[in-house]
């Protein structure tokens, strides 16, 4: 079916990064993803009504060597639309790791159609920032189409070809739709100029950023970022303050060791250097009940977003009850606590707020002493209490795990874990046993 259609090279001619070391600094912002064109809306009649059977059968397939599987895809991709290896990194293991996680999460959850559609929805408008146009679905779809035949091998048969080729239509035509309608909206991505740079410790810069045209977000979220250094290179930064007036936007990152972007960000941006940004994404929001009060539980730079949705709180508050807010600000060392002053005038200007910096080990210090979770465990009382949680992944899950016979599930908020997992672990196809992410992930 599909060799019937219209090959024509997918070429891509939108730049979507900064171009290694041809692109001057004046031609970034005229980049804007304003000025592209919407793509266009495939016309292809298609429904979801396939048998979902044959498709989660040959998951187990591709899982058994998702390496080779997603070598195997891009391989196909590549070789027939050479242009379109412009959309992707130079280094593909991350890609490679996250697109197989998410396509085989989309895959084991094909059976609720609206859990689906959401999924293929959003991944289509965070696809916008890469560059991703119509005319690329169709190719992309066929080598994934060309891989399930490839991983099944002898297995494969007409009732695999005729599902997959249904279900990859479906979804092709669902991200077209999400990303035309995202289109009427908003920018593909925004660039952003760095206002102001201020290195707060040895690895922390606190960056503020003015995006060329406003960027929408609910405290809590984070938008991902692009540096000049590392083009095509996106990492996830949370906002680190409720919406202003003048757009605005702070974002706090710690530099790790030999890590790209956060490196660049920290070590090699200043004051008027651009970034791109993509669009807001995220799930954590300030909890609707304005009867509740909220405990906030922030490890390192994940003080950020909780910085966010307590600003939030307190521009929220009326006349009315004044929400209690609690915020440990937990780090290893007294040293490494780069927010102090901010959130000292924060608590002056809404004596509701607590702050309560813990330090993991260190002797004589003023505030509490003793690894987050634990120190959490102590508070006093979570009745009527929404928990926000944000930091290093492993302090996010034992939190969670701590906190699990005080807390109910549905009142502890934080970001998906298994993006903060690819983010923090070296990414690794290798790892046979890790289970698919679900269709919740990020
Ligand atoms: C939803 C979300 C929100 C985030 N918000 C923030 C934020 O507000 N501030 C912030 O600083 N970061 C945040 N991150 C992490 C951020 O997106 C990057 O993963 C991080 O900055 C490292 O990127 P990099 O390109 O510098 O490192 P990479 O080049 O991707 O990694 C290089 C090496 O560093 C290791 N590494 C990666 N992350 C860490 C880490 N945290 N500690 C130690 N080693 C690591 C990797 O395993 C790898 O070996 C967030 C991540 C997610 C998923
Ligand atoms: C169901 C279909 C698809 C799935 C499940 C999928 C999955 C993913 C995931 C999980 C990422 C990483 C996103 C991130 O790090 O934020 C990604 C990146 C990307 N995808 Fe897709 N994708 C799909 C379709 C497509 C299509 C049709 C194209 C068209 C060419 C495409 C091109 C890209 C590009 C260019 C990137 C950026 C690579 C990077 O920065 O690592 N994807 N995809």
């Amino acid at each position: 079916m599909a060799s019937a259609r219209n090959r024509a090279q997918a070429g891509t001619s939108v730049p979507v990064a900064f171009a290694t070391s041809t692109v001057s600094r004046r031609f970034v912002p005229a980049e804007s993803s304003a000025l592209l064109t919407p793509p266009e809306v495939s016309a292809k009649a298609i429904t979801a009504d396939f048998d979902r059977r044959p498709i989660r059968d040959l998951l187990k397939h591709l899982a058994a060597d998702p390496d080779a599987a997603m070598e195997y895809l891009f391989a196909r991709l590549f070789a027939g639309h050479p242009l379109m290896r412009a959309l992707f990194p130079h280094g593909m293991t991350q890609t490679r790791v996250a697109v197989f996680g998410e396509l085989a999460g989309i895959i084991a959850g094909l059976d609720d159609q609206e859990r689906t559609e959401q999924v293929l929805a959003r991944l289509a408008v965070d696809h916008r920032k890469f560059g991703v146009r119509d005319k690329h679905y169709e190719p992309f779809f066929d080598a994934v189409f060309a891989t399930a035949e490839h991983a099944a091998g002898p297995a494969w048969t007409r009732e695999m070809a005729t599902a997959w080729r249904s279900a990859l239509d479906w979804f092709g035509s669902v991200m077209a739709a999400a990303a035309a309608d995202d289109a009427d909206e908003q920018p593909a991505w925004w660039t952003g100029e760095i206002v102001q740079h201020d290195r707060r410790t040895e690895t922390v810069a606190v960056l503020t950023i003015r995006p060329d045209r406003p960027l929408s977000y609910v405290a809590g979220q984070y938008v991902q970022v692009q540096t000049l250094r590392w083009p095509r290179i996106w990492r996830s930064y949370s906002i680190a303050n409720a919406p202003r007036a003048n757009g605005l936007l702070d974002i706090h990152v710690r530099a790790v060791p030999g890590g790209m972007v956060s490196t660049a960000l920290v070590s090699h941006c200043a004051t008027g250097d651009i970034v791109l940004l993509g669009a807001a994404r995220g799930q954590m929001r300030v909890p609707d009940d304005p009867a509740r009060d909220l405990v906030c539980v922030a490890g390192g730079t994940g003080l950020a977003p909780l910085k966010a949705i307590t600003e939030a709180v307190v521009g929220a508050a009326g006349q009315g009850k004044r929400r209690g807010i609690t915020l440990y600000a937990g780090v290893r060392r007294s040293s490494d606590l780069y927010d102090l002053r901010d959130l000292e005038t924060l608590r002056l200007a809404y004596p509701s707020l607590t702050v309560i910096p813990v330090a993991e080990h260190e002797v004589g210090f003023a505030g509490r002493v003793g690894r987050l979770p634990d120190v959490v465990w102590t508070h006093e009382s979570f009745r009527d209490c929404d928990v926000y949680i944000a930091g290093p992944v492993g302090l996010i899950s034992r939190t969670v795990q701590v906190l699990s016979r005080r807390v109910p599930a549905d009142r502890v908020h934080h970001d998906p874990i298994q993006a903060l997992r690819l983010a923090r672990r070296p990414p690794r196809l290798d790892d046979r046993s890790r289970p698919a992410a679900s269709p919740a992930s990020p």
